[in-house]
């Protein structure tokens, strides 16, 4: 059952929306501030959402749609959850870039981290950042999100180490 928010609308992803992920992936300005990994083919991606895709309470992944036009602009996805710490790490971007800046990852992210609460009863949600990201950082505070610590030269951009901020929400916590 797709999930409803203000803007978007979080559905399961499909096989058919391989391109898109491709291309997101390898999209520079998409991809400054996250984990690059290896450079796939769009059939590897492919194979990564017939399995991916399945979603589990443990690992689920959805597609983020917007509303407006039914544009898939992006993913996010809420992993590791397990009933007995009720914890779970949220991962999301929006590969489209002309919809940045117009609340969508807002929304995305207040969608997700309900549907985290209320239909998977967790109890915490945690991410990490990495330092230098500041829209990031600013969306997940103004969702709730509080800094936990600072991973110190946790993650490598351009030739330099970079610091990552580790943050989370407690339930009762979503603004
Ligand atoms: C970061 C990202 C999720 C933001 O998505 P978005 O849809 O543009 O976000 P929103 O429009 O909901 O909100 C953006 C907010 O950041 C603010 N912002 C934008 N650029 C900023 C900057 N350089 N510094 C501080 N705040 C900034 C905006 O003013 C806005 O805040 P406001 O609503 O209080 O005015 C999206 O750009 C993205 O996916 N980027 C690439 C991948 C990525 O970095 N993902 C996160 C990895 S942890």
């Amino acid at each position: 059952m797709n999930v409803l928010g203000e803007l978007v609308v979080l559905r399961a992803m499909r096989v058919s929306d391989a391109d898109s992920l491709w291309r997101w992936n390898h999209d520079p300005d998409v991809m400054r501030f996250m984990v690059e990994g290896y450079p796939q083919t769009p059939e590897t991606v492919e194979k990564f959402l017939a399995e991916r895709g399945r979603n589990a309470y443990g690992d689920t992944l959805f597609g983020v749609e917007s509303r407006k036009d039914g544009k898939l602009i992006g993913l996010v996805g809420l992993q590791g959850a397990e009933p007995e710490t009720g914890n779970a790490e949220l991962t999301i971007y929006l590969g489209e870039k002309e919809y940045w800046g117009q609340g969508y990852a807002t929304d995305a992210m207040r969608t997700a981290c309900r549907y985290g609460f209320d239909k998977m009863r967790l109890h915490r949600i945690w991410l990490t950042v990495v330092v230098g990201n500041d829209a990031a950082h600013h969306v997940y505070q103004k969702v709730g999100f509080v800094d936990e610590g600072r991973l110190r030269q946790a993650s490598r951009r351009d030739g330099q180490w970079r610091d990552v901020h580790i943050m989370g929400l407690l339930e009762g916590e979503l603004r």
